[in-house]
């Protein structure tokens, strides 16, 4: 069983990005734009916010936060949007999901510029991805695309099942998975046999967000295995039973631990799996960060 070292690869990148915009602001004085807005208080939400915030600004990027009242009026957060819509010194702009329940999720993301829509959530760019003419992609599948390429994981004719069908994950990375001659069952809560499917797999990725869900026994032998879910827990023997040794420990420091979708049990049975913490997460950082300077070279003609 090998180890899919999300965090190693997600900091080779990063120095890369860095180097390259040091570079671009040698040649041209300009600096890559992140603007993130955030409504409403989600502590996971703030700390993800947060985390993109301090490696934005590591890599030299002009990172902005804006933090919005769950109660805003839906055409006061529009206005936000079109302010940064027309300012040229952001290129990238990211709307924290979910957003609070008052609002509708595609009335607002909508108003985003697609040229800024550094997620790769707007119609248009989820079409190219389908369509295999995508530029940019989003963030988590883009990291996964990353990882297994990384690796040298060639997917042409393998069995993947998707489990989880969201438009930020399971939609798209099925697309892309597809788009690399995979052959991928996309699951989701209303599957049957769900274990049947599974089984069969030569790749399973789960986006579901229950800990341990994709038990050992669903597991074939050899299967690769990449865990999209960041549970929180806080209850001691939820820990014991989902979590690493490395949560149990930060467990007893902090109470609470981060676990996965896949039940750590199964991890002896594959080929090469992905650990939670440090394996999809760190990328999907990653991966914002690359895809915020290729619409700061992409609106400059840098390509
Ligand atoms: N919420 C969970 N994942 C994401 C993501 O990749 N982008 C945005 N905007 N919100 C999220």
């Amino acid at each position: 069983m090998n180890i899919l070292d999300g965090k190693k690869i997600a900091g080779e990148i990063q120095e890369k990005i860095k180097d390259e915009i040091g570079q671009l602001k040698n040649q041209t004085g300009k600096t890559p734009g992140l603007t993130v807005i955030i409504v409403g208080e989600n502590p996971a939400s703030q700390a993800y916010v947060r985390k993109k915030h301090r490696i934005a600004q590591k890599l030299g990027i002009n990172s902005h936060i804006i933090e919005l009242k769950a109660e805003i009026a839906a055409q006061d957060l529009i206005e936000q949007i079109r302010v940064l819509n027309q300012d040229p010194g952001v290129q990238a702009i990211l709307i924290q999901l979910p957003l609070p329940e008052n609002h509708n999720t595609w009335e607002i993301l909508n108003h985003l510029n697609p040229k800024k829509d550094v997620d790769c959530f707007l119609p248009v760019n989820l079409g190219n991805i389908l369509l295999n003419r995508a530029g940019i992609f989003p963030c988590t599948p883009s990291g996964i695309m990353q990882m297994l390429d990384y690796y040298r994981i060639d997917l042409s004719g393998l069995n993947a099942i998707m489990v989880g069908r969201s438009f930020i994950v399971g939609k798209p990375l099925a697309s892309m998975l597809t788009n690399q001659n995979a052959t991928v069952t996309l699951c989701h809560s209303k599957t049957k046999n769900l274990p049947g499917l599974v089984k069969q797999a030569d790749l399973v990725v789960a986006a579901i967000g229950k800990p341990g869900f994709i038990t050992a026994d669903m597991i074939k032998k050899g299967a690769i295995l990449i865990d999209v879910g960041q549970n929180f827990l806080y209850q001691q023997h939820e820990v014991l039973e989902f979590c690493i040794e490395s949560q149990q420990q930060k467990f007893k420091k902090k109470g609470y631990g981060i676990a996965g979708d896949i039940h750590i049990k199964a991890y002896p049975k594959a080929s090469y799996f992905t650990p939670v913490p440090g394996g999809v997460g760190p990328m999907t950082v990653a991966m914002l960060m690359v895809n915020t300077l290729k619409l700061f070279k992409r609106q400059y003609h840098l390509e």
